[in-house]
């Protein structure tokens, strides 16, 4: 089993990297090392959503508990370090906590410490992919309060944002709901710092996925034939990473081999920014009843809650 995924996994990353335009999925960044690293990247001061997302979610807890209302299992869906979820108990006063992510070790490992801190809350840590369809048979019957915060839902193109919504509103079974944050559009500028900072932090995140794939794939990526390139497509209103080799590159692996000639781009993530109205109506078309949004006063970062009763 264990040996049948690695390989898929493995036919996954090779078909990505032999594509036209070569690309890695953005869940590669993931690993250990690159949990870590996303981490600091929330840290430093051109990266604003996860402190603008925090303090709007401090600054409305109240109201945002009112529109939630009971909840009796919250969903984390995207958790990691599990501290965003860990500051909605107090004001959500959850009975049973979910808490879903790619990387399964760090979220052990953040669960366990949790659990200590709040040993009247139920809690499971499970391991997803969410590019994948999302089942949750043993919650079934449950009032459900999904969360997925940090704009993690940016890395979807608007098709698959939308597909992700129905399945949601379909696992919630007309009661319950979504908490959501999203970034949203503003200024190049701005968005161009928050992916290209001076510590190079992000350069690092977005390079360290090289490594997972060494890993994966039993390849031979250098680090330093490559290099971050961070850049905000105003037409599909994304910012767009790339990997970009700086000089002409053979990749080997066991079952292939591939050359990347210098200037090469190696396409990592997709951070899609959306308007207020363009997120909402998403999410009533994908059949919630009703949304509630906050936001900061620079109008940086949205909040939303989406009913599905
Ligand atoms: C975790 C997907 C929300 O898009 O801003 C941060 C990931 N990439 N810096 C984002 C990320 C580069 C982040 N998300």
């Amino acid at each position: 089993m264990h040996l049948r995924m690695n390989l898929s996994l493995a036919q996954e990353v090779e078909a990505g990297l032999k594509s036209t335009l070569p690309f890695i999925s953005p869940k590669f960044f993931y690993d250990d090392i690159g949990s870590r690293l996303f981490e600091v990247i929330t840290l430093l001061e051109e990266y604003y959503p996860t402190r603008v997302e925090k303090s709007i979610m401090q600054a409305h807890a109240k109201d945002i508990a009112s529109a939630v209302g009971s909840c009796e299992v919250l969903v984390d869906l995207g958790a990691g370090n599990c501290a965003k979820a860990a500051a909605l108990f107090e004001s959500l006063q959850p009975k049973q906590y979910c808490a879903l992510d790619i990387s399964k070790d760090f979220l052990e490992g953040a669960v366990a410490d949790l659990q200590k801190r709040f040993p009247q809350i139920e809690m499971q840590a499970r391991a997803c992919d969410l590019s994948q369809p999302l089942h949750l048979p043993d919650l079934e019957g449950k009032k459900k309060t999904f969360f997925y915060p940090g704009s993690s839902i940016g890395n979807f193109d608007p098709r698959q944002a939308r597909a992700f919504f129905d399945n949601i509103a379909v696992l919630c079974g007309g009661a319950g709901g979504l908490l959501i944050g999203v970034d949203l559009v503003k200024d190049s500028a701005i968005l161009d710092r928050a992916y290209n900072d001076a510590l190079g932090v992000t350069a690092a995140f977005n390079l360290n996925a090289l490594l997972h794939i060494n890993r994966v794939l039993v390849s031979n990526f250098v680090v330093s034939d490559w290099e971050h390139h961070a850049i905000f497509n105003e037409t599909e209103s994304r910012i767009e990473m790339y990997l970009r080799a700086l000089r002409d590159v053979e990749l080997v692996w066991p079952t292939g081999v591939l050359q990347f000639k210098a200037g090469t781009l190696i396409h990592t993530e997709n951070s899609y920014k959306y308007t207020k109205a363009s997120f909402t109506q998403m999410l009533l078309d994908a059949g919630f009843k009703k949304t509630t949004t906050w936001t900061d006063d620079k109008g940086y970062f949205l909040v939303c809650y989406a009913s599905a009763a």
